[in-house]
């Protein structure tokens, strides 16, 4: 028997190696499930979720019994995150470099056991499933491999982040970065200042469309994480070898903040009347407000913060540092006072000062800071001991060049550029697109994302591009539908990005894996995503003004 090569089994993301070794394997009620150690997780995943689908009861393996076994095993002598993938008349068997390995190698078994292996329930057409023979070995091309929600602008309840972890999982992404906090809400629970949540987590109504709308839901938005929700979304996300990366974003995106807390802000910049008329925003764009840089809110944050640790024991913490804008520090005697003590030239390096003491103080507890690009600014890639800590991690998220400068100074970088990969960004031309967002991004234009920039190809630096993240903001997100629009299929183009191989990257033959396979995947999951065609009648918003982008986006 030759191995053929077989570039058609619609798997996505595509794995670096596939051969059908010919013929097949039908799995019963007598297959049973050999999950060695370290894999108990992986088999109790597969037993709940695709064991459910298929209606396979996957009992575990007993020697002498008869029927084709799953077999489940770790092999440290292969990569993290890799996986071998092996059907032939035996049975099934999964070797991963270790635990995560041999779940996306199981991830891998669900794609090949056909879309209703994607459903809650089985349909009670058939209980007996066929494999091809298969050879497969498989690793991931980038370590972070993230998608990024904003559950700011519009609250996801957990049912839905649950949701979307599954989703991930589907498809080989590991980060999910919850964008926590914004202008427009607080999300998270913090127990020692009970108003983050009480005042923070609503705002009195919310404009449909984006800044040109006059159109306005009336009704309350909002919604908050316990921190036990939270909890259980990092041990959901833990199941499925995903860490959850919280953001709470600091100076700056702080209205709904400061509206819980006052004295956080610059008070002594407010007229009475903007004092007065404070509130969680109502409206989109970016905000003026921006933390007081005191000691107050300094120990402020470490407090929130010493919660977030509590609840998030992964590595990164991220926050954000994007857009702050500093006319209140110039308007603030005690900011201007501050600049002047710190001896600091400018509200740049008021900000840079900012970020660094929460890089220390998160670097003195064994994590690492991420931040938007801007915490690039104000002279923080100064000497060291003075400009961030060797860990601090960049989100390029302005184009690729913080993520270049970053690199070159040896910083971790996650690329996620607006101009590649920002999934509010429309995706198509012309009327249909429901509330047109900035540039024309198809699912194309995703699958042609590079992460690494041709300035670091090659070069040391690039090693520092350790992967990227596709990114949501949900201002005109208003819903589960409307995040499934919006989020795919490209979120299905970019998991292809940062998994396979880059060489091999090829289109036509994705297009034609999301026609043959993937959409029904997708369907079967439930996923109310952009149909090739273009949008559904139900999923049209017309006469709602977005805020679209003409041409191509510069790319810097
Ligand atoms: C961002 O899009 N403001 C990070």
């Amino acid at each position: 028997m030759t191995d053929t090569p077989v570039p058609d089994l619609g798997l996505v993301p595509v794995p670096h190696e596939v051969r059908l070794t010919g013929g097949e394997l039908t799995l019963g009620a007598s297959t049973t499930l050999d999950a060695g150690p370290a894999t108990e997780g992986v088999a109790r995943w597969l037993r709940a979720t695709v064991g459910t689908a298929t209606g396979l009861d996957l009992p575990p393996h007993t020697t002498g019994a008869d029927g084709p076994v799953l077999r489940l095993a770790v092999d440290r002598a292969a990569a993290p995150e890799a996986y071998r993938l092996e059907i032939t008349d035996q049975g099934v068997e999964i070797l991963g470099g270790d635990t995560a390995g041999v779940f996306w190698g199981a991830q891998t078994l669900r794609q090949l056991l056909g879309p209703d292996a994607h459903r809650r329930a089985n349909l009670g057409r058939t209980t007996t499933w066929t494999l091809p023979h298969t050879r497969i070995s498989d690793r991931p091309r980038m370590r972070w491999r993230g998608f990024m929600l904003d559950v700011s602008r519009h609250f996801t309840p957990k049912e839905g982040v649950l949701r979307t972890l599954d989703l991930l999982a589907a498809h080989k992404l590991n980060v999910l970065h919850l964008h926590l906090t914004d202008d427009q809400g607080w999300r998270m629970e913090i127990r020692r200042y009970p108003e983050l949540t009480e005042v923070g987590a609503r705002r009195a109504r919310t404009r449909v469309g984006h800044t040109a709308s006059d159109l306005w839901d009336e009704r309350v938005h909002g919604g908050r994480y316990t921190q036990d929700d939270l909890r259980e979304i990092v041990a959901y996300a833990a199941e499925r070898h995903i860490t959850v990366v919280p953001e709470i974003d600091i100076p700056g995106h702080s209205q709904a903040t400061v509206t819980a807390y006052p004295q956080l802000g610059n008070t002594d910049a407010l007229t009475p009347e903007q004092a007065a008329e404070l509130d969680v925003w109502t409206g989109w764009g970016v905000s003026p407000h921006i933390l007081a840089p005191t000691e107050h809110t300094l120990r402020f944050f470490e407090h929130v913060l010493e919660e977030v640790l509590d609840v998030f024991p992964g590595e990164f913490v991220h926050l954000g540092g994007d857009e702050a804008v500093k006319d209140q520090w110039r308007a603030s005697a005690t900011a201007q006072r501050r600049i002047t003590e710190l001896g600091l030239r400018d509200e740049d390096e008021l900000q840079a000062w900012f970020i660094r003491h929460f890089d220390r103080w998160l670097a003195a507890r064994g994590r690492r800071l991420v931040g938007w690009d801007e915490i690039l600014e104000g002279g923080s890639l100064g000497p060291d001991g003075e400009g961030l800590t060797p860990g601090a991690t960049v989100s390029s998220w302005r184009g690729y060049a913080g993520g270049v400068q970053a690199a070159r100074a040896g910083h971790d970088v996650i690329m996620c550029p607006e101009q590649h990969v920002y999934l509010d960004h429309r995706q198509a031309d012309g009327d249909d697109e429901p509330v047109p967002i900035g540039y024309v991004r198809t699912l194309r234009d995703v699958y042609h994302f590079e992460p690494v920039p041709p300035q670091l190809a090659g070069t040391d630096a690039a090693r520092h591009v350790i992967g990227a993240q596709a990114n949501l903001w949900t201002e005109v997100v208003e819903n589960q539908q409307r995040l499934d629009y919006q989020t795919f299929p490209r979120l299905a183009a970019f998991a292809e990005v940062v998994w396979s191989d880059p060489a091999t990257r090829d289109y036509a033959d994705f297009d034609r894996r999301m026609i043959a396979a993937h959409y029904a995947r997708l369907d079967a999951l439930g996923v109310d995503y952009r149909p090739p065609a273009g949008p559904r009648p139900w999923q049209r918003r017309p006469g709602v003004p977005g805020r679209p982008l003409a041409g191509e986006p510069p790319i810097v």
